[in-house]
């Protein structure tokens, strides 16, 4: 059985007394439910308060990027290895956003996770197709390169496939409330899991958490989660507000 996740991408929101508040708001049963993984990824600003005020609960703490390097001339760049020694848990890579506009590829995603997973970071690897992508049928051609560039040569097996997270979240569905229908959600993210399988082994497939992102929310997560592939959900906008956060983690229990 794949524990679920739900992991919250804030992106470039709250600051860090609004990270805190958020925090506050979060009734106790929900940092201290163990049915569901829980993350929540912010700004690396928010980082170091949120990594106090989450010690105590079940809620783990994500970046939303790092770079593969563990310090030295890289004006602006902020290591893994920091992102570690800070509490920091996962870290979320590849994501869409940062491909359209910080020029990230395949090969950034690629150092960036054989990083993150050697040092006990939790990598949420990103991947997805764009609208004309989608429109000119090259969803699953697209999702394939991104796959098997972005997670060439990683050693990944039984011992850490728990490690490993992939987010299926077509472009065209962020933020636009559309959101892509389950059972297409459901085709990709399983074809995603065969990738997988020839990438490692079918055990290890078997075990990776695929999450769907693109407009989740509290009132379609079960739906999503209900499917066979489907292991929970990446969300930014309706993981902003604590009660939206609950929601998302008490809908799927
Ligand atoms: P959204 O964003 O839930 O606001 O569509 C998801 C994401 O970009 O990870």
């Amino acid at each position: 059985m794949r524990k679920p996740i739900i992991a919250g991408n804030w992106k470039m929101n709250k600051s860090p007394a609004e990270a805190l508040s958020f925090v506050e708001a979060l009734p106790e049963s929900i940092k201290k439910e163990k049915r569901v993984e829980m993350v929540v990824c912010s700004t690396f600003l928010c980082l170091d308060r949120l990594s106090q005020s989450l010690k105590d609960s079940n809620i783990g703490l994500g970046a939303q990027n790092m770079y593969w390097e563990d310090n030295g001339a890289f004006t602006g760049e902020v290591s893994g290895k920091m992102l570690s020694d800070l509490g920091c848990n996962y870290v979320i890579i590849g994501h869409s956003e940062r491909r359209q506009y910080f020029s990230e590829n395949d090969i950034s995603v690629n150092m960036k996770t054989k990083k993150a997973l050697e040092l006990g970071l939790k990598p949420i690897v990103c991947v997805g197709e764009t609208l004309a992508e989608r429109e000119s049928g090259k969803t699953d051609e697209v999702v394939k390169t991104q796959i098997e560039a972005g997670l060439n040569g990683l050693r990944v097996n039984s011992g850490n496939a728990e490690n490993l997270i992939i987010a299926y979240e077509p472009v065209w569905a962020i933020g636009t409330g559309k959101t892509c229908d389950t059972p297409e959600a459901n085709r990709v993210i399983a074809m995603i899991r065969t990738l997988l399988a020839k990438l490692f082994s079918q055990e290890t497939a078997n075990q990776i958490r695929i999450l769907y992102g693109g407009s989740a929310k509290p009132e379609n997560i079960r739906e999503l989660i209900s499917t066979s592939d489907i292991d929970g959900g990446l969300v930014g906008g309706a993981s902003l507000e604590a009660k939206s956060f609950t929601k998302l983690v008490e809908n799927i229990l």
